[in-house]
């Protein structure tokens, strides 16, 4: 397999690789730019969600993502997220209904949320489901999680505040 260098764009720097035809973008974020805390190493088959990343602002699943088909896009893993809208939101969201425990699928599940909420900003029940199906979590059962989304879309489209009165919550 022939080697080739190739600039990609990742949370915002242009980095230069090395890849093959086989190489992976999950193989690139975490061993050549060691992604590591964001970008899961959790089943290489696309089963887990574990390794989302935004390409150009989609959801992907880095781990069966030839890296040499993407030269020039725009790779996004959670820790160039962290200046970004909603992302605060949505992590305090997490935060308040439980949604994180060992925080394994996490990363994947933030992100899959916030590609959700900037498509749609008031999911229904259902499509909060579809979204998160392809993100597997062994430790929540799922419900805090859904809690945490509506939660995280209640204070996008209204504020904290009103999040927090739509609960009950005080602070
Ligand atoms: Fe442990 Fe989801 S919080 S896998």
């Amino acid at each position: 397999m022939t080697a080739k260098i190739l600039s990609l764009n990742v949370n915002g720097r242009d980095e230069t690789i090395l890849c093959d035809g086989l190489t992976t973008l999950q193989e690139v974020l975490r061993d050549q730019l060691g992604l590591l805390t964001s970008v899961k190493d959790g089943c290489t088959q696309g089963g887990c969600g574990s390794c989302s990343v935004l390409v150009d602002g989609e959801l992907w699943l880095s781990c069966l993502a030839p890296v040499a088909a993407l030269a020039g896009r725009a790779v996004m893993t959670l820790e160039g997220l962290k200046q970004s809208a909603g992302i605060a939101a949505i992590q305090q969201s997490f935060i308040d209904n439980s949604a994180a425990q060992c925080g394994f699928c996490t990363p994947g599940m933030i992100l899959t949320v916030k590609a959700l909420l900037d498509a749609n900003p008031e999911p229904s029940h259902d499509e909060i489901l579809e979204a998160l199906s392809g993100n597997l979590c062994r430790c929540t059962g799922y419900l805090p999680i859904v809690e945490a989304v509506k939660d995280a879309a209640a204070r996008l489209s209204g504020g904290a505040d009103a999040a927090r009165a739509s609960e009950g919550r005080e602070g």
